[in-house]
Order: C-alpha cells, then sequence, then structure tokens
C-alpha cells in the first residue's frame, strides 16, 4: 500500500461547454473553454512547474515560475494566469523558460532555511520538488544580507504550527482561508520584501484570532511553513487509505495518511464529492479520541450496575448477554427486550442489529438515534414527495440563487457544507435565514442575509405558512409546476388554506415576533430569485410540530417549483455521520430497509425467507416508548450501540429511572459513557479507523469506510453483533461488510445497485442506485415525485405544550458549536476542548440586567424538569425573551431541563424550545464539579501537548 497522491492542476476546472484544442509542446489537448494554460498542460500529462497556483483557488499569478511561451504572444506569461485560446501553440520547455525560472527559484532559495534533511516537510515539500524541478543546483546569493530566516514560530495551534522563516508569501494559505473556508482570518501585512502572513493585525496568534482550524492554509501551504505537527512528531506518512469522515452528515472524504500503524494526518480528498478537498477541524484534526486512553478495550460483565466492573473474554460476554436475554424474554415475554442502533456505526453494522432484533429478538423493538433528531423529516418528506430523504447533492449550491436556511446553524453544525454555501453567496446568491439566534451566516465577512427572520423559538409552522400566505396571495405560485407535477386538489385545498388572513405575517407577526414586511419580502425573494434551495436543520425537526414543520417546508418548494432540478431542493443538513444510512436500513420500528412498513407482507416475506424466521408484523417501541415501558416493568433489556442515550435524550430523569429498572442493559461503544453507568454488560467498540463499511450522508450519498488500522478491542462492530446473534443460535455468518452489503440490496430496491466494486469504481454513489438509476441519482424528483404526484399538506400551526409564564419566562433553545461534537465523547477527547471547554448559556442584555447577571457569572437555569448551573455569556445574537446553550458537556446536562415534549407524529423530542428561568447562583452544583474535574483534566493534557 502506498500513498494516494491526486494530481493537482494548477487552476479549477471550467464549467464552460464549449471546448478548445490547443497544442502545448505539440501535443494536442481538448480542454473547456476558460481552462487557464496550466491546467490544459497537466491535463495532456505535462508538468509545469509552479508555486501560487494550486487546483482549489483561482490563479493568483505572483510567483512566475509557471511562465511558457505562446506562439505569436509577446514575452513570457505565466500560464496560470492565461486562458486556453482555439489553435494556441503552447511551449513549456526552453532554454529562455529555463533561465527564468531557475532566477525566480534562486531568489525564493535565496531566502529560505536550507534544512532540507531535518525539515518535517522533507520529501513532501512543493518548493523542494520546484527547485528539483527547475534544475537549481546552487544559490548565488548569500544569507549574509537581510531574511527572515530568524522568524519566531506561533505554536498556538494546537494542530499545526506557523514558521514564517520558511514562508515564500505566494499567498496561497491566504487565498485558501478566503476563498475555500470563507474565513478570511489571514492576510499579508507589509510590502516587498517586508510582506509577512499573519492571523489578522489585531491578534497575537493563530489561536486566538478568527481562524477556525480548517486545516485549508495547511493543504494550500507549498512549504512547511504551516505544517501539521503530528507531521513534526512522527514524520511523514508512507501510506494511505481513503476513507469517510465519522463525525457530521456532510461525509467528508479524507486520505488517511498513516506511518507504519500510526494515523499522521487526515487530508481531506479532492476526489470527495461532499467536500471536494476541504474539511473542518474536526473531520481534519480531531480524530485522537481514537487512541484515547480513555478506551476501552476488554469486555466487562457485572450482575447490577451497582457492582464494579469485572473484565471478561468475548466469549463470556456473549454467553452472559445471550443467556440474559433469553432469561428476561422466557419471564417476560419476547417483547421485553430490544436495541437502539448507531448513527456513528456504518449501514452494515446497523443493517445487522436491526436483524438480531427481528430475527434473534424476535419483535421490532429497534429504534435509532434518528428519533431525536430527523425522524420528522423522514416522515414529513416521505409524505409530501415519496421518500425520506433530501432531494440534491451538495454540488447543487454552486447553481442557487436564493438559499433559505432555516433552523440550521451550518458553519457550526456542517462546516464544509457551509464553505461552499458560502463561496455562492460571495458570487452573488441571496441568503434569507429563519432562526430565533443571530447565527454566523447572518453576518459573515463578504456574506450578509438579505433576511434574517429572527422568529420566537416554536414558531416555525406558523411562519413557513405565512411565507407560503405570500406567495399564493400575491401571485407567485409556479402554477405549471404545480398543474403537471401536483396533486391539483391537494394544492387547491392547501392554497385556500393558507390564504386566509389569520395565516397573513400581518396575522402572525404578534406570534413570531417577526415585523410583516420583512417576511413578505423574504417570500417574493424566495419565490421569483431564480433557483431557490431549502436547507434546514434540527431547528425545524426538534419541535412539537417537526413533521409539520417539513411539511411546510417542503409545500413551500413545490409551490414555487423549486424541486427536480439542480440548484434547488429541500436539503436537511443531517446531524450524525450515517444518520441518513441508519433510517435507510430500517431502525425504525415500524419500518425494514429502505422505509417499507412492517405490516406489508410482502415485505416481510423477503426478509422471512431469506432469514428462515417468522417476523412480527406489529410495529415495536419507539426509544422514549421503552423508557416508559422500563418504569411500568414490562420492558427489561436494551442493547444499546454507539449512543450515550442518557445524555442524548431529553427528560434525563426519566430516561435514568427507565435505564436503572433495566435487568440487563449492554453498551457497546467506545467509552464508559454515561449511560454505561447503569449498564452490567460492556462491550467494546470499535473506532471508524478500525473498520469496513459505508456510511450514507446527508445528500444519499453511500461513502466507503475503509480499515485504517486493526480494531483495538480486536473485532469490528459488525463482529461483534454478529456474535452476539452467534450466542442467541442466530444463523448468522458474514465474513466481510461486502457481504452483508449484498443482502441489502438483494432485498432493498433502493439498494439494488450497490456493490463494494461500484463503490470503488464511482468513488461514491447516490441512492437510488437500481436499475432505473444504475449509477445512483443525485437530484431526486426530477420527472416526476417519488410518490408520483407531490402532495401539499394542511399544516396547521398549534403552539406547544411548553408555555412561557410567569414562573418560567425565557425560551431556552439548544445547539452545536464547531469544535464539539453531539455529547462531547470524542471531541472532548482531543485538544479541541482549548475552543470550547464548557457549555455557556447566551443571555440578551436586557434579561441579563434584568436579572444582575453579568458576563461569565454562575447562572442558575431551571425549567418545569429540573436545572442545571452555567456560565453566562451575554450577547445580542439572542434576542430578548430567548436563552440558548450547546450541549457538548456532561458537566452542564442541558437535558436535565429539556421536557417530555415531543413531535406528534414521530415522537421526535423537542429540545429546541423549553420554557426557562435563570437566577444568580454561586457555582455548578455537586454533581457538576465533579464532572468539571474531568474536563479540567482533559483541557490540562491538550494545552500540555499542544506546548510539546
Ligand atoms: S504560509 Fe505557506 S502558503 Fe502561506 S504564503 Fe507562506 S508559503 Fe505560501
Ligand atoms: S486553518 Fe482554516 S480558518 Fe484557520 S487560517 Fe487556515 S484556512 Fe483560515
Ligand atoms: S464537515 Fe462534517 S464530515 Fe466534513 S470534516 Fe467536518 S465534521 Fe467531518
Ligand atoms: S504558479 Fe503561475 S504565477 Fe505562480
Amino acid at each position: 500500500m502506498s500513498l494516494v497522491h491526486e494530481i493537482d492542476y494548477g487552476t479549477p476546472k471550467s464549467r464552460a461547454e464549449k471546448t478548445v484544442t490547443l497544442t502545448v509542446d505539440g501535443f494536442a489537448v481538448t480542454v473547456p473553454e476558460g481552462t487557464s494554460v496550466m491546467r490544459a498542460a497537466t491535463e495532456a500529462g505535462i508538468g509545469v512547474p509552479k508555486l501560487c497556483a494550486t487546483d482549489m483557488m483561482d490563479a493568483y499569478g505572483s510567483c512566475r515560475l509557471c511562465v511558457v511561451e505562446v506562439e505569436g504572444m509577446r514575452g513570457t506569461p505565466a500560464s496560470c494566469t492565461t486562458p486556453v485560446v482555439e489553435g494556441m501553440k503552447v511551449r513549456t520547455q526552453t532554454e529562455r523558460l529555463k533561465a527564468i525560472r531557475k532566477g525566480v527559484m534562486e531568489l525564493y532559495i535565496s531566502d529560505h532555511p536550507l534544512d532540507c534533511l531535518t525539515c518535517a516537510a522533507n520529501g513532501d515539500c512543493e518548493l523542494q520538488t520546484q527547485a528539483g524541478a527547475v534544475g537549481l543546483r546552487e544559490v548565488r546569493y548569500g544569507y549574509e544580507g537581510e531574511n527572515h530566516l530568524g522568524k519566531a514560530k506561533d505554536q498556538s495551534n494546537p494542530y499545526f504550527q506557523f514558521d514564517p522563516s520558511k514562508c515564500i508569501v505566494c499567498s496561497r494559505c491566504v487565498r485558501a482561508c478566503g476563498e475555500v473556508q470563507g474565513t478570511f482570518a489571514l492576510t499579508v501585512d507589509g510590502r516587498g520584501f517586508d510582506s509577512l502572513i499573519s492571523a489578522g493585525t489585531s491578534y497575537d496568534d493563530f489561536l486566538s484570532s478568527e481562524c477556525v482550524s480548517c486545516g485549508a492554509c495547511v493543504q494550500a501551504c507549498p512549504t512547511a511553513t504551516l505544517q501539521e505537527k503530528s507531521v513534526v512528531q512522527i514524520g511523514t506518512p508512507d501510506r494511505s487509505v481513503v476513507t469517510t469522515c465519522a463525525y457530521c452528515g456532510v461525509g467528508c472524504s479524507f486520505k488517511a495518511e498513516m506511518r507504519g500503524d500510526e494515523l499522521v494526518r487526515m487530508v481531506p480528498y479532492k476526489d470527495g464529492k461532499a467536500n471536494r478537498g476541504h474539511s473542518c477541524v474536526k473531520g481534519r484534526f480531531a480524530f485522537g479520541y481514537a487512541t484515547h486512553k480513555d478506551r476501552i478495550l476488554n469486555p466487562m460483565i457485572r450482575d447490577h450496575y451497582s457492582q464494579p466492573w469485572r473484565e471478561v473474554s468475548w466469549e463470556e460476554a456473549f454467553a452472559f448477554s445471550a443467556a440474559k436475554i433469553k432469561d428476561i424474554q422466557d419471564r417476560h415475554g419476547r417483547g421485553s427486550v430490544g436495541a437502539i442502533s448507531s448513527s456513528r456505526c456504518t449501514n452494515e453494522e446497523v443493517y445487522l442489529v436491526q436483524k438480531l432484533v427481528r430475527a434473534g429478538f424476535g419483535n421490532n423493538n429497534i429504534d435509532t438515534c434518528a428519533r431525536v433528531c430527523h425522524s420528522p423529516t423522514g416522515y414529513g418528506l416521505k409524505t409530501t414527495f415519496g421518500t425520506s430523504a433530501g432531494t440534491q447533492d451538495f454540488d447543487s449550491v454552486e447553481y442557487t440563487d436564493v438559499a433559505l436556511v432555516i433552523g440550521a446553524n451550518p458553519t457550526d453544525g456542517h462546516p464544509v457544507f457551509a464553505s461552499r454555501l458560502k463561496k455562492r453567496l460571495r458570487e452573488g446568491a441571496k441568503l434569507i435565514v429563519i432562526d430565533p439566534r443571530r447565527i454566523d451566516l447572518v453576518r459573515t465577512p463578504h456574506v450578509e442575509a438579505e433576511h434574517h427572520l429572527a422568529l420566537k423559538p416554536g414558531t416555525n409552522v406558523a411562519m413557513v405558512t405565512a411565507l407560503a400566505h405570500v406567495i399564493v396571495t400575491e401571485g407567485l405560485v409556479n402554477e405549471s409546476f404545480v398543474r403537471e407535477r401536483c396533486d391539483w386538489d391537494d394544492f387547491q385545498e392547501w392554497a385556500a388554506f393558507v390564504a386566509e388572513e389569520r395565516h397573513s405575517p400581518e396575522a402572525v407577526e404578534r406570534v413570531t415576533g417577526v415585523p410583516a414586511e420583512e417576511v413578505r419580502k423574504a417570500a417574493r425573494l424566495y419565490a421569483t430569485g431564480g433557483n431557490g434551495a431549502i436547507y434546514y436543520g434540527l431547528g425545524v425537526t426538534e419541535h412539537s410540530q417537526g413533521s409539520t414543520t417539513v411539511m411546510a417546508i417542503a409545500n413551500l418548494a413545490m409551490v414555487t417549483g423549486n424541486i427536480g432540478r439542480v440548484g434547488v431542493g429541500v436539503n436537511p443538513l443531517r446531524g450524525q455521520n450515517n444518520v441518513q444510512g441508519s433510517c435507510d436500513m430500517g431502525s425504525f420500528p415500524h419500518e425494514l430497509p429502505g422505509y417499507r412498513h412492517i405490516s406489508t407482507d410482502e415485505v416481510r416475506s423477503i426478509y422471512e425467507d431469506l432469514w428462515g424466521v417468522v417476523i412480527d408484523k406489529e410495529p415495536g417501541l419507539r426509544i422514549p416508548n421503552m423508557f416508559d415501558a422500563a418504569v411500568e416493568g414490562t420492558f427489561k433489556g436494551l442493547y444499546v450501540q454507539g449512543e450515550d442515550i442518557l445524555q442524548s435524550d431529553p427528560d434525563t430523569k426519566h430516561v435514568s429511572a427507565g435505564l436503572a429498572a433495566l435487568e440487563l442493559l449492554i453498551v457497546h461503544d467506545l467509552f464508559l459513557n454515561e449511560t454505561a453507568n447503569y449498564a452490567n454488560v460492556f462491550l467494546p467498540g470499535s473506532s471508524f479507523l478500525e473498520k469496513d463499511g459505508t456510511f450514507t450522508n446527508a445528500e444519499r450519498r453511500i461513502n466507503r469506510v475503509r480499515k485504517v488500522m486493526a480494531p483495538r478491542n480486536g473485532l469490528a462492530d459488525w463482529e461483534v453483533t454478529q456474535r452476539l446473534a452467534q450466542a442467541m443460535g442466530l444463523d448468522m455468518n458474514y465474513g466481510h461488510p461486502s457481504e452483508i452489503m449484498a443482502e441489502i440490496a438483494a432485498t432493498t430496491p433502493s439498494f439494488a445497485n450497490v456493490t463494494y466494486d461500484l463503490l470503488e469504481r464511482m468513488g461514491s454513489v447516490q441512492w437510488p442506485c437500481n436499475e432505473t438509476f444504475p449509477e445512483g441519482a443525485p437530484i431526486m424528483h426530477v420527472d416526476e415525485f417519488m410518490r408520483g404526484k407531490g402532495k401539499f399538506v394542511i399544516t396547521e400551526y398549534v403552539p406547544t405544550d411548553e408555555r412561557t409564564g410567569p414562573r418560567f419566562p425565557l425560551l431556552l433553545t439548544t445547539g452545536r458549536i464547531l469544535s464539539q461534537y453531539n455529547v462531547g465523547a470524542q471531541t472532548r477527547r482531543t485538544q479541541n476542548v482549548l475552543w470550547h471547554d464548557e457549555d455557556v448559556l447566551e443571555i440578551h442584555p436586557h434579561d441579563a440586567e434584568q436579572r444582575g447577571i453579568r458576563e461569565s457569572d454562575w447562572v442558575r437555569l431551571d425549567s418545569r424538569s429540573g436545572s442545571t448551573s452555567l456560565r453566562a455569556r451575554i450577547t445580542t445574537r439572542v434576542a430578548p425573551g430567548v436563552v440558548y446553550t450547546t450541549f457538548h458537556h456532561p458537566a452542564t446536562q442541558a437535558n436535565v431541563i429539556t421536557t417530555d415534549f415531543s413531535d406528534w407524529a414521530t415522537n421526535c423530542p423537542e429540545y429546541k424550545v423549553t420554557a426557562v428561568q435563570i437566577s444568580p447562583s454561586n457555582g455548578p452544583t455537586d454533581w457538576q464539579e465533579d464532572y468539571r474535574e474531568l474536563t479540567e483534566e482533559s483541557r490540562r493534557i491538550a494545552v500540555a501537548e499542544a506546548a510539546e
């Protein structure tokens, strides 16, 4: 196995359809119009020396190393900034060009330390390579003159260093930060010889700057100036494996670059169709949790959660678990046990868990964490469009004219998609943000939302219906689309409903708190501004009307004809890496893989014939029902794979009561998480680096996960589930995840053509991938909706039962921060804690003043469910009456506060609306103190490691 090298074409691909033919060194090459001479030469297999150019960014033309001669053109133009012309004759190697390049390179090298042998980038440095390529063998200028060699390194960032003595001021980093990432944290200070790259004039170093540690500048740097610390410490990698990030639903592809068995770095893969070579701090750098000392590597059991753990062999753990499950079922019935699959695990692993439940436990008590995030997406989009998934690919955003972002915070939650969206916005697309909080996208460098509709939490349905009211009553309906593609009767009924005066922006202003005129303008922009694309997140789904809002959004797309082509659509930004896949794989208690209802005889019989069992035709228990039944004493055993339900599910008191009531709780995870406090079997999990399989991202893209290193516990997660199934007497004997995928494809129509061979060949495919779409479907509902005619659904606004009042006058809403992920099990065990080591409560200055709360004061947060304490951050990001926090740290336990209200259709908890009161407090409670000490220890380790 060797390093995967991707060709750098020097400049981005042109999108033009017209082609141009030219000759380069006598070879004919045909490329799209607008291509640079450099790219055309590279495509013809002729390398042109370069330093300031790279194909992730537009050409800059500063280094002059890439000069060429063009017949009929005076001088020696830079090939990176010269576009091709029909019939052009280019020469890349002449004596004149060689002399120019050597002279240019000599100047660079004369102000560059000649420490190649001990440099971290030795052998992986473009400057070194190009010096060789241009034939530079000596440098005539000495080092006695003025130079930059003594400049001090900036080591502040935990993951990469900045060594200005090696900088050639090519500006690739500055442009990467702006053009690719969209943060614009870097500048070139000074002029000429004094030019210096800086992380902004107001900041001392990278860590304190606006930098979000995405790594794009490190990636772009052709020298060792910006260099991963892991390469400095371990050495340059010698092999790479292409795999998929295990954090968010963007599903970025990476080259996991290894030296021996050690992971040196994760390099974003340019061929990755979700990320196109970009990354965020989590996927790029936060992989240290996989080798963290907290990993549990041996199975453990105990008779009761109050007892100490006992390490046992895998065999004993499986035998113990299987015997307990059988015993519970003998005493309490078949339905007394169940499982929760993990949206962090692969499709194949999730498929096996639901198979274990249906074929082994003999019931349908299988659910997944999608229950608490995007289950309303499944319900809402299936009802309206016929498929429980987003409609577009991420590339589609490049053709969007108006982006409507509702209940999502992409710069924190889905950062690589956010960078792609920001790029499009800088090109001129318009943005509408619907969110109670002023998220970064509302105003960020070179991007400003046209409209920010800062609605009150819990009023999404009223808001989206008001947008529809404007579209219908102001004659902005795309009638030809609706007549041709949608159910006309449903539409008419719906149109009459939304046209009612009570849905006008003026009427709902008192509900949403958003000025009517602003809503009208936003509706007009979305309906008439060209390609309109809707992106939404958990701020839509995690409400008592989550499913209604999803359907209201679908109505909006249909009524404006913004569906079924590139640049438009309805795009849920899925939370976890494989939450789409875990839903696809039959993790819901009422659905077999491919979203087919369990009560359908023909579907059940497919699996009954294959598995040789009878499948229960009644839907099983959802997660909240499992806890209810456990408290009632009818549900006794639970297998939880890769999910810390005690932290992630609402109403912690109720969850812990349910867990404590179980006779058997099997936790299958990397770490002893909070849920494991109540477990009597712990099965060690494997990280994404230790197994083969597939993840399906938010655009339905099935990406390969490839084994980079051996499982540290000895077994990949799919093998653990299989062994547990075998211990229960189930006939489950897969030799490799590709065999599980073969079974998925054979039994699930939307996956019929998916094979590991196809994934090798195509890189990735988006389902449906079958006879109709042999290589997948980037855009769905092109000619007709999956359900036939699009269905308009009446979306009556019903206020949540969670109301503010004198006791709880404020509304709490929750969200994520860039550096942390979910309940923090992984990211808290990385140096990402340097950016966010505790959750804080954002409070508007007015509310803070009323309560005598100052910045960083401890505040007590009380709701009807419970209370916690955290520090205050006073900010106008939130409106008066609204407070906001993240939920990444167990010391906060935000879910102690949240209620058990949930979506009417799917039981998805209403995390986004909790009535609360806040008051000054003396500090954390005792239980919080214990957690704080743990977090403090992680931080100390991170600081010490960063300083090394
Ligand atoms: S830090 Fe690297 S990319 Fe940035 S200007 Fe210097 S050499 Fe170029
Ligand atoms: S790491 Fe990313 S955000 Fe930070 S300076 Fe580099 S490109 Fe900009
Ligand atoms: S955007 Fe999501 S998938 Fe991509 S690197 Fe970041 S966390 Fe991973
Ligand atoms: S690579 Fe063309 S001018 Fe630098």
